[in-house]
């Protein structure tokens, strides 16, 4: 699948496609209890990072990484080269994934699906005692007004914790851990778009100045209230 052209002009060669660090990962390798020897999935894994992330924490770990971009298959097989064979990045749709996997891993991915049909899906290809881990944008409690209503239009479905929490539940499953990615992990994600959007500005035609105004508002609304939106990561299981 090939993204909008402009829309990817943007977003090609980032080092990551939406908010997380290192450590976030790590956070979750511990709360999920993930084996040395796991198998494991980096659903959605974009340029690769966070597959990075995973092959150098886990180095007993056989590592399935899939994008549906093809380019951003090609970025996260150069990331992992160092890897070897245990760590493969393969074009395809989250949605058919089979494992058996040990733990699956998603950050920013599974609103393409939606939290409780991404979950549905994926506990059928958990071998048992498997966990999945996912990212997903997410109001805090004292977000502004404004917030609110910008998200709203921009991600309809997005809600608080409690509501992640219910379409988990309408999942059949239960939360082992949350922890919120704010702050330093939406400078890492902000920073280098920021820095592209100057870059190609001069020049750009209007499909492009359309994607690059609809991306410095974003970041102009995070600088300006960066406590107004989180990702909401959490480690789940089957009941
Ligand atoms: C917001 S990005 C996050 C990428 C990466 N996890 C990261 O944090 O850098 C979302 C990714 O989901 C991928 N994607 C969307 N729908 C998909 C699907 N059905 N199957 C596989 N990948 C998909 C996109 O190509 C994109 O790379």
């Amino acid at each position: 699948m090939t993204p909008d052209p402009s829309f990817f002009t943007l977003h090609r060669d980032l080092p990551r496609e939406g908010p997380g660090r290192p450590e976030d990962v790590h956070w979750a390798l511990y709360a999920a209890a993930v084996p040395e020897e796991a198998r494991i999935a980096d659903l959605a894994c974009g340029p690769g990072a966070d597959t990075r992330t995973l092959a150098k924490a886990r180095p007993g770990a056989r590592i399935e990484a899939v994008d549906r971009v093809p380019h951003f298959v090609a970025e996260a097989r150069a990331a992992v080269a160092p890897y070897g064979a245990r760590v493969t990045v393969r074009e395809g749709d989250m949605a058919e994934v089979t494992g058996p996997y040990d733990f699956i891993w998603c950050a920013g991915g599974i609103y393409f699906l939606g939290v409780t049909e991404g979950l549905l899906l994926w506990r059928k290809a958990l071998a048992p005692g498997g966990r999945v881990a996912f990212s997903e944008p997410c109001l805090p409690p004292r977000a502004s007004a404004a917030a609110h209503a910008f998200w709203a239009e921009e991600y309809p479905a997005i809600t608080g914790i409690e509501g992640i929490r219910r379409r988990v539940a309408a999942a059949g499953c239960r939360v082992l851990g949350e922890r919120m990615v704010l702050g330093a992990a939406f400078r890492d994600y902000y920073d280098p778009m920021a820095r592209r959007i100057a870059a190609l500005r001069p020049g750009a035609d209007a499909a492009l100045g359309g994607v690059l105004d609809a991306a410095e508002t974003e970041i102009e609304r995070w600088q300006a209230a960066p406590d107004d939106i989180a990702y909401a990561l959490l480690v789940v299981a089957p009941e």
